[in-house]
């Protein structure tokens, strides 16, 4: 369980990013966040990715402070994927994969690129192992970014508008994928798809200015927001 309470985010020029959000959001199960542009969501997920320092609020996970959990333990409790997948352009897939592990982990190499394997396999793109990011498409490289962060087992998955770049088929494939998943990682996906949003989830946030403007079921949600005119 993860619980966010009263997070409080400025930026330096004081723009308010996030302004007292408070939510808790329950394991094994995919939540997404809404809301239009410039309403806070990738604040909010740099947050949880400790990639900003709220000014207050806190974010724990089963009463856990995260941060200040240590970087390894931080690595296998939430991992991120920014909508810019940050592949490694000149590493192939196989070797993006088990750097983290490796370097992060210390986990043993030949062990881990065995694994890296294995979850291609398991995730049925064993073909992508050997090309580099610049060799595949869009879909298989938004694959291909959550097979590398499931290689750090974190228990929270963060995803920045997965869909973004894909055509409707890709997302639909896409959208079964994350759902045969879901056992394992709860994935909070940030979306402006409200369509994938009700295929992967059933609870989610809408943020509005930084606040939350409407929050429980994913289809109450949508229709809240199709009557403001989103
Ligand atoms: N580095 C920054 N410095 C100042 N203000 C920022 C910065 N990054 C974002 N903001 C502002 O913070 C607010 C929230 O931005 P954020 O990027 O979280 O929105 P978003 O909901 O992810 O939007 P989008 O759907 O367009 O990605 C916006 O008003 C934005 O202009
Ligand atoms: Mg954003």
């Amino acid at each position: 369980m993860l619980k966010i309470k009263n997070l409080f985010y400025k930026y330096p020029d004081g723009t308010v990013g996030l302004n007292k959000v408070c939510m808790e959001i329950p394991s094994e199960r995919t939540f997404v966040i809404l809301g239009e542009s410039g309403s806070g969501k990738t604040t909010f997920l740099r947050c949880l990715g400790r990639f900003l320092v709220p000014q207050s609020g806190s974010i724990s996970y089963y009463d856990e402070d995260i941060r200040k959990m240590d970087n390894k333990k931080f690595r296998q409790t939430i991992g991120i994927i920014f909508q810019r997948l940050h592949l490694f352009p000149h590493m192939t897939i196989l070797k993006n994969m088990f750097l983290g592990p490796v370097k992060i982990l210390k986990r043993d190499r030949k062990e881990t690129e065995k694994e890296a394997y294995e979850m291609l396999e398991r995730l049925g793109i064993p073909d992508l192992a050997d090309n580099y990011p610049s060799q595949i498409s869009g879909g298989q490289a938004q694959r291909a970014a959550i097979a590398r962060g499931l290689m750090m087992h974190p228990k929270i998955m963060l995803l920045d508008e997965p869909t973004s770049a894909l055509d409707l088929k890709t997302t639909n494939d896409f959208a079964t994928w994350l759902k045969e998943l879901k056992e394992e990682t709860t994935f909070i996906a940030v979306t402006h798809d409200i369509p994938f949003a009700k295929r992967v989830a059933q609870h989610g946030i809408c943020l509005d200015k930084g606040k939350i403007s409407s929050s429980g079921d994913i289809n109450k949600i949508a229709s809240y927001m199709s009557t403001a005119d989103y």
